[in-house]
C-alpha cells in the first residue's frame, strides 16, 4: 500500500426531503449566490420552485445562470465568471449533474483569477488563491462531482474537453435526494451507472500490491451498481431504495476513498474525453464502448487482477489453469451487462467513424504523454484500442 493523505471536507445531505434545507445550509456561508443549472429538467420537475422557496425563506440573494449543456462549455463558464465578478458574488450552488457541479467549479474557480480559467485546464497548475465555494443540489447520480475535487470542460473551438482539479473546488456541501432521481430518461441511468463502475476500475486496476481493503471496498461498490441498476432498468424509475443505493455508490465512487494507497490508472477516462470533445456523445455511452476494448488489449500483462475482478466482480468460476477463459468470459459478461442497460459497446454504435481516431488517439496522450497507471499507453497502443472498439 502506498503512502497517503485523505481529507474530503463534502457534507453529504443525504435523504427524502433535504433539497428544501438548501437555503438554511447556505446561510452559514453566504447571502448573495449564483444558481447554476442546465437545460430545464429542473425546472418541468418542480425543482426550481422548491430551491428558489427554500433560498427565499432563508433571505438569501439570488442571481441565476442557466442553460449548462451536458459536457459543459467554457463559453458558458466565461459568462458565469462575468456574472460573479459584476455582482461580487462569493457563492455558486449548482443544481444538476456533473456537467452543472462541473461548470460550477470552473466559474468558481475563475471568478477570482487573474488570469484566464482554461489556462489552468490546460497547465494544471494549482491555484495561488482561493476560489468562490461551491454546494450542489445532485440531480442525476453518475460523475461523482458531487464530492469531487474536479471539474471538466469542453472548449469547443479547439475540441478539447480537459480536467481541473484541486481539493479548494470540492463542494462545501451536496444535497443528495434520491427521489430527484425519479424523472431520469432511462439512457441517463445506464450513463451514470457505467460512469461510476469506470470511476471504481480506474482505480481497481492497479499494479500496487496488498491493498486488501480498498479491493473489497472496490469490488462491493461495483456489485452494488451492477445489481441496483439492474433493479431500476427492469422494474422501472420510481423505485426509492435501488436510486439510494446508486447514489451513495456512485459519490463512494469517486470520493477517492476506493483510490487510497493504491496508483490509479485513468487511461480509459482520457481516451472517452477525446470521443465527447469530438463528437459530443455522453460520457458513460464513450466509457461503454472503450472500456472492454481497454480490458482486452491489456489483461494478458495483468492476469492476476484480472482473474480477481473475474471472480469476485463478474462472478466467474475458474477454471483450472484456465485464467485467459476467466478473464475472456468476465469481459464479455461485463459488456453484455451494458448491452442489457441499453448501452452501446461499439464506436458504429455510438456513431463514431474510424476517420480521425489516429489525431484522437494523439490529442490523448498529448497533455501529460503516455496514459494508464496499470499499463502506460502511447499514441499507437489508444489507436489500437479505438480500432478494437470499432466494430
Ligand atoms: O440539462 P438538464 O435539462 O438538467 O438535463 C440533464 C442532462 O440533459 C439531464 N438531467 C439531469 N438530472 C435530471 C435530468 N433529466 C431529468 N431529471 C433529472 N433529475 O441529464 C442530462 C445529463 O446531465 P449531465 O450533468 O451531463 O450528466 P452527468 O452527471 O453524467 O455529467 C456528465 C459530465 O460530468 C463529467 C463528464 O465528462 C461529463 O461532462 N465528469 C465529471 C467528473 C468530475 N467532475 O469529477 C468525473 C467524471 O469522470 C466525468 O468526466
Ligand atoms: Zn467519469
Amino acid at each position: 500500500m502506498l503512502n497517503f493523505t485523505y481529507s474530503n471536507h463534502t457534507d453529504i445531505i443525504f435523504g427524502k426531503g433535504t433539497q428544501h434545507t438548501v437555503g438554511q445550509h447556505i446561510k452559514p456561508h453566504a447571502g448573495k449566490i449564483l444558481l447554476h443549472y442546465g437545460g430545464g429538467s429542473i425546472k418541468r420537475s418542480g425543482l426550481y420552485e422548491e430551491i428558489i422557496r427554500s433560498l427565499q425563506e432563508a433571505g438569501i440573494e439570488i442571481h441565476e445562470l442557466g442553460g449548462v449543456q451536458p459536457n459543459p462549455t467554457l463559453d458558458l463558464v466565461r459568462e458565469g465568471i462575468t456574472l460573479c465578478r459584476r455582482h461580487a458574488i462569493p457563492f455558486i450552488l449548482a443544481v444538476g449533474g456533473g456537467s452543472v457541479i462541473d461548470s460550477a467549479k470552473a466559474i468558481a474557480l475563475g471568478a477570482p483569477s487573474s488570469g484566464d480559467v482554461w489556462e489552468y485546464y490546460i497547465s494544471k497548475q494549482p491555484a495561488d488563491f482561493t476560489p468562490l465555494r461551491v454546494a450542489t443540489v445532485l440531480t442525476i447520480p453518475a460523475a461523482g462531482s458531487e464530492s469531487s475535487p474536479n471539474s471538466v470542460i469542453t472548449c469547443t473551438a479547439t475540441k478539447r474537453k480537459l480536467g481541473y482539479g484541486d481539493p479548494q473546488l470540492r463542494p462545501v456541501f451536496s444535497i443528495v435526494n434520491p427521489e430527484l432521481f425519479y424523472t431520469l430518461p432511462e439512457n441517463q441511468l445506464a450513463y451514470g451507472a457505467c460512469d461510476m463502475m469506470s470511476h471504481i476500475f480506474e482505480r481497481y486496476f492497479t499494479n500496487t500490491p496488498h491493498t486488501d481493503l480498498t479491493d473489497a471496498l472496490c469490488e462491493a461498490t461495483l456489485r452494488t451498481i451492477i445489481n441496483n441498476a439492474r433493479l431500476l432498468r427492469h422494474g422501472g424509475l420510481r423505485q426509492y431504495d435501488p436510486w439510494a443505493e446508486l447514489a451513495f455508490s456512485g459519490t463512494i465512487a469517486h470520493n477517492n476513498l476506493l483510490g487510497l494507497g493504491r496508483e490509479q490508472d485513468w487511461a480509459c477516462h482520457a481516451m472517452e474525453h477525446e470521443l465527447s470533445a469530438r463528437y459530443d456523445v455522453p460520457h458513460g455511452a464513450g466509457l461503454a464502448v472503450v472500456t472492454p476494448a481497454w480490458m482486452r488489449y491489456i489483461y494478458k500483462n495483468h492476469i492476476p487482477i484480472f482473474l480477481q475482478f473475474a471472480e469476485r466482480v463478474m462472478g466467474v468460476t475458474i477454471p483450472p489453469r484456465q485464467p485467459e477463459t476467466a478473464i475472456l468470459e468476465a469481459i464479455r459478461r461485463l459488456e453484455a451487462y451494458y448491452e442489457e442497460m441499453g448501452l452501446p459497446t461499439t464506436m458504429r454504435q455510438l456513431g463514431i467513424p474510424a476517420d480521425h481516431f489516429a489525431e484522437m488517439a494523439a490529442q490523448a496522450v498529448s497533455v501529460r504523454g503516455p496514459i494508464g497507471g496499470l499499463q502506460k499507453l502511447d499514441a499507437n497502443d489508444v489507436l489500437a484500442i479505438y480500432n478494437l472498439a470499432d466494430r
